[in-house]
């Protein structure tokens, strides 16, 4: 596959598509996990608020994550699932939230992804089907 260069260079990485089912966190897991594998600092941020499951993929509780960052009764460190493999990190999402579109559009949020950009050399994030009926 040839990329432009902007794209080849991209930091963080969203997989999204219209319906549930389709393959977006199984190709969001299996795309971070063979950059990680080759050697760059990789985390996953699960960001379907409605229907979390990065967590199972990587057979780790969700108690902490991208809810509690937004809401302020978690930071960066204390969420964080570190070295799921090697260079791969993930953030789930700490529960369900009742009005994720809130969270995900506050400013803390826009905050956590820069605060991830400078940590990581790649941030992937997990989102729900755009058409979940
Ligand atoms: N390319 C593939 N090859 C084999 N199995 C796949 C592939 N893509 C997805 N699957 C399987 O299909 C199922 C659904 O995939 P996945 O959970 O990634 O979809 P999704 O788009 O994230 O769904 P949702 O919108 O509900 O979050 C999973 O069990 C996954 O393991
Ligand atoms: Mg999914």
């Amino acid at each position: 596959m040839r990329l432009k260069p902007e794209a080849k260079d991209a930091k963080c990485i969203l997989t999204t598509s219209t319906i549930p089912g389709e393959g977006k966190s199984f190709v969001t897991t299996n795309v971070a996990m063979t950059y990680a594998a080759h050697g760059e600092k990789v985390v996953i941020v699960d960001c379907d608020l409605r229907k979390p499951n990065i967590h199972k993929t990587v057979q780790l509780e969700n108690i902490k994550g991208v809810i509690d960052i937004v809401g302020g009764s978690g930071t960066l460190d204390e969420v964080i699932l570190k070295n799921v493999a090697p260079n791969l990190d993930v953030i789930p999402t700490g529960g369900r939230a009742k009005n994720p579109t809130h969270i995900l559009n506050s400013k803390s949020f826009e905050q956590m992804v820069t605060d991830l950009r400078g940590r990581y050399d790649r941030v992937f994030f997990d989102t729900p089907p755009l058409a979940s009926g």
